[in-house]
């Protein structure tokens, strides 16, 4: 009973919530939906036959406001996880109460699932009542999957090769205004760290050097590739990259010992 009671309670809040990112994106939302949901709002049915998550009673404002919420969270259509359109973009066609797209019936679970994870941060000592609630958008940030740069890139890299990843940088680039990506050197200096980690040389010097491109300023970047070119025995490409180093930081005393080492085994004949 008091937990049924506090779901409920939480389902309001996320609608509240729901209808003040509504109200902050309304331009947004309007010009979203004007080329499909306004046109066809018509053929939004009246009557619900199918929530098993929102309660029955909930009025057509409320569901409609939640459905246009999660869809600019995932920046998709109404279409994407309600089958049945004739032409793919209008409304004609679409049954809403069919259970048949998996996406569909993944958002369904996602939408208990975000009630849980908030259920959880309201538990938190001296929280009282979450503030910040967890919503759609806080882990897909505009997209139907939510990935961090590094997933985004290393499915790239798996399905093209290291030569897709500048291009697969500047796709990503492109969807900075979403807030989507953390461009920070660290995101893919780890990544880089874990390949070299398994053995994939080539493929963590093809990401360091992405990543030098867009800090190349970064020490952290240039002793990690300086490292990995001796270890693919590209000392000519080792020892521009340390005397770069160097030169942000002339007082490393490892670097030049590395870069002693690597001209005197240079200068050897034979070596
Ligand atoms: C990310 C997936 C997703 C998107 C996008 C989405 N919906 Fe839904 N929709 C759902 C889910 C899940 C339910 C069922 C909710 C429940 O079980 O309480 C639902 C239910 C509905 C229903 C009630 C159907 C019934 O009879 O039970 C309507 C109407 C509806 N959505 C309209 C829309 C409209 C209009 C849009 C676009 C503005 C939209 N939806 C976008 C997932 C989505
Ligand atoms: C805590 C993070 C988180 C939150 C919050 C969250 N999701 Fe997800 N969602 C995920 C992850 C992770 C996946 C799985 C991605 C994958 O398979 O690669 C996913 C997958 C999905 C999918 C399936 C995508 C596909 O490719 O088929 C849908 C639909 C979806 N989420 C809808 C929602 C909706 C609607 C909400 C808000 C009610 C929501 N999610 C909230 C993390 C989250």
């Amino acid at each position: 009973m008091g937990v049924q009671m506090g779901r409920e309670r939480r389902v309001g809040e996320q609608r509240s919530a729901g209808r003040r990112r509504a109200g902050a994106t309304s331009c947004l939302a309007l010009a979203w939906l004007a080329a499909s949901a306004v046109a066809g709002s018509a053929q939004i049915p009246e009557e619900f036959t199918n929530l098993r998550y929102f309660p029955q009673d909930i009025t057509r404002d409320d569901l409609i406001d939640a459905m246009r919420t999660m869809s600019l969270d995932l920046g998709v259509r109404c279409q994407t996880c309600h089958v049945g359109s004739v032409d793919g973009t209008s409304f004609e066609g679409v049954d809403f109460a069919s259970d048949e797209s998996p996406r569909k019936v993944a958002a369904r679970e996602m939408l208990s699932m975000v009630d849980r994870i908030n259920a959880a941060v309201a538990e938190l000592p001296d929280r009282g009542r979450a503030r910040d609630l967890v919503s759609c958008k806080t882990c897909h940030a505009g997209a139907i999957r939510p990935q961090t740069l590094s997933q985004f890139l290393a499915a790239r890299l798996e399905s093209d090769g290291p030569e897709s990843l500048e291009q697969a940088y500047a796709d990503a680039r492109r969807q900075l205004e979403w807030g989507r990506f953390d461009f920070r050197e660290w995101e893919l200096n780890l990544w880089g760290e874990e390949l070299a980690g398994a053995g994939r040389v080539d493929e963590a010097i093809a990401v360091f050097e992405l990543n030098r491109g867009h800090h190349p300023e970064s020490a952290s970047i240039l002793t990690s590739l300086g490292a990995l070119y001796e270890r693919a025995d590209r000392s000519e490409d080792a020892i521009a990259t340390y005397e770069r180093l160097l030169e942000l930081q002339p007082q490393n005393v490892q670097v030049r010992a590395r870069l002693d080492a690597l001209r005197g085994r240079e200068a050897l004949p034979g070596a």
